[in-house]
């Protein structure tokens, strides 16, 4: 089965990076948010980081229109019927994503397939409330999107196995190294890196080391590409809160409790880059 044309819901931070990864590789991509100038002021991104590319010499000239020009954008829900396949980044909570469902279900014609980025709601509770649970299913990105080769495959418990291979087709026809899993809080990357960012959030509530210190020394010290709290910032505040709190309200375990500074940036409205403050000032 072949995609080429896939509808996004969602310009956010996510919403942004999947569609420059689809239309890098060569993918048609209708962008749908609630206004359009959210859709058209991630194409303006993407547009003016691939022209730095082009300038710096790390992407082929032509790059950036070729890119741009595969990307549709929108704020009239109904254009979202002219896609093969639809992959959903709303806002990560349930009554937003069961409104959405509700009208892709009405709106789609019967075998197209949904696939939600969610990295913090059940898949399966998705698909219940949908008349094609079989199609539903997560397909989770890493931020930056555009960037990191993982994606995650997360059959519902409802999922056929037809969707599974064609998500997985899908994921790597757009270069990506798809891995599947079964549906549980965190699934695998959240799982492991999550509680890692929160236990920095701990470090520095109990005032044990700088921002900048826990950061420097998890570069330095254990290898990782960006710091803890600076990765935070790029995911979003809200999100990583919102992880933990799956995985502390799934499992019970109080291992997974989120730490204050994570719920006090949230309650701030300081929620990392795309709000140009999280742990860090971006507008300084
Ligand atoms: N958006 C888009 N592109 C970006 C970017 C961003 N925020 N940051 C960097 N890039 C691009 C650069 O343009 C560059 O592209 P090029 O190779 O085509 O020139 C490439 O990434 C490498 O960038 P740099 O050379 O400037 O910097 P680094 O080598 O330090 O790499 C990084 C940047 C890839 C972001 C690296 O720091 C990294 O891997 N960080 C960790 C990211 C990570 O862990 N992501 C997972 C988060 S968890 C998640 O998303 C799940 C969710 O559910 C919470």
């Amino acid at each position: 089965m072949e995609f080429n044309k896939i509808g996004l819901l969602g310009a956010g931070t996510m919403g942004q990076g999947i569609a420059w990864a689809l239309a890098a590789a060569g993918k048609e991509v209708i962008i749908y948010d609630i206004k359009e100038e959210f859709c058209q002021k991630a194409v303006a991104v993407i547009g003016k980081s691939l022209a730095k590319a082009e300038e710096k010499g790390k992407a082929p000239a032509g790059t950036k229109d070729a890119v741009v020009s595969r990307l549709k954008p929108t704020g009239n829900f109904d254009d979202l019927a002219a896609a093969d396949f639809i992959i959903e980044c709303v806002f990560e909570r349930m009554d937003i994503k069961k409104d959405v469902y509700t009208r892709l279900d009405k709106l789609l014609k019967p075998e197209i397939i949904i696939a939600t980025n969610t990295s913090s709601l059940s898949i399966t509770e998705i698909a219940a409330i949908t008349d094609r649970p079989d199609k539903i299913i997560g397909m989770h990105f890493f931020n930056p999107a555009n960037v990191m080769k993982l994606i995650e495959v997360i059959p519902a418990a409802q999922t056929s196995e037809e969707t599974v291979e064609a998500v997985m087709e899908l994921s790597k026809a757009i270069g990506k190294k798809p891995v599947k899993v079964k549906e549980g809080p965190g699934f695998v990357v959240n799982r492991i890196l999550l509680p890692g960012m929160n236990e920095a959030a701990f470090i520095l509530y109990e005032g044990l080391a700088s921002v900048e210190d826990i950061d420097n020394a998890m570069k330095m010290g254990a290898g990782w590409p960006m710091g803890p709290l600076t990765l935070c910032d790029l995911v979003g505040v809200d999100i990583a809160l919102a992880v933990c709190n799956t995985l502390f309200t799934e499992t019970g375990d109080p291992k997974y409790r989120p730490a204050p500074p994570l719920k006090q940036l949230v309650r701030a409205g300081w929620l990392g880059i795309k709000t140009g403050k999280g742990f860090y000032d971006y507008n300084k």
